[in-house]
């Protein structure tokens, strides 16, 4: 069986883990340190971050939703270990997106993700359970959609947001897309319906800053 290490003890990590499984890996987490590792109470290999190097050979995926810290090991790893995309079977994809995704690197998709067509995926995106992203959408990298998020046509999502549960993005124009800015928060439940600041926290329906 090919062995896949996956960042992260978290809840999530075990999720991803799942997906591993679901496409014939078997998942090896890593512990930043050893607490991490002796706090693990589930089956399955737990090795240390300082033990990956013996571990080149194999692909790896970063199991952590939190964006910052996903990109922080991405880049302490970069060119050294190969993080592969992981796809769940139940994901389904429009004419040529599933080719463009899989260029990428280090993406997780999740349980009954959709997506239609023409959407521009950036690197290390958590696509979580059931998300949907639509046409002509261009999503940065490290963005996290939590389950059920709803991104409608031709939005952009900036680097690093975090598109909370069940959150509703209303669709842009072809001419100018719905931009949510970098490292913005969406708060779970909301509807965007206009374009977001960068660095912000965003609530409600209609969804207003209140960071
Ligand atoms: C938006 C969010 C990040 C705000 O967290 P926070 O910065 O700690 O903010 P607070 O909890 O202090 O809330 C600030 C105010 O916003 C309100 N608020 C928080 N989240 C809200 C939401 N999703 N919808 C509507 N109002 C919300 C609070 O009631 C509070 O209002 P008040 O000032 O009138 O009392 C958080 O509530 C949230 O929704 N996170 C996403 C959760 C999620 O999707 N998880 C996915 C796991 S996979």
């Amino acid at each position: 069986m090919k062995r896949l290490g996956i960042f992260g003890t978290s809840g999530f990590a075990r999720e991803v883990g799942d997906i591993a499984v679901e496409l014939g890996y078997q998942p090896i987490y890593i512990a930043r340190d050893q607490s991490e590792q002796d706090a693990w109470p589930f089956p399955g290999e737990v090795i240390l971050e300082s033990q990956v190097n013996d571990y080149r050979d194999i692909g790896f995926t970063i199991g952590i939703g939190e964006n910052v810290i996903r990109q922080k090991i991405a880049k302490r790893f970069a060119g050294q270990l190969s993080f592969i995309n992981l796809l769940h079977p139940s994901a389904t994809f429009g004419q040529n997106q599933r080719r463009s995704i899989e260029a990428k690197q280090g993406i997780i998709v999740c349980a009954g993700v959709r997506f239609t067509n023409n959407i521009q995926v950036g690197d290390f995106g958590v696509f979580n359970l059931n998300a949907t992203i639509g046409h002509d959408v261009i999503v940065s990298d490290f963005v996290n959609l939590a389950p059920g998020a709803h991104i409608s046509g031709n939005v952009h999502i900036g680097a690093r947001c975090w598109i909370g549960t069940g959150a509703a993005i209303n669709q842009g124009n072809g001419n100018t897309k719905l931009h949510i800015g970098e490292d913005t928060v969406i708060g779970s439940g909301s509807v965007v319906v206009k374009a977001c600041e960068p660095n912000s926290v965003y609530v409600g329906i209609p969804a207003k800053r209140i960071k």
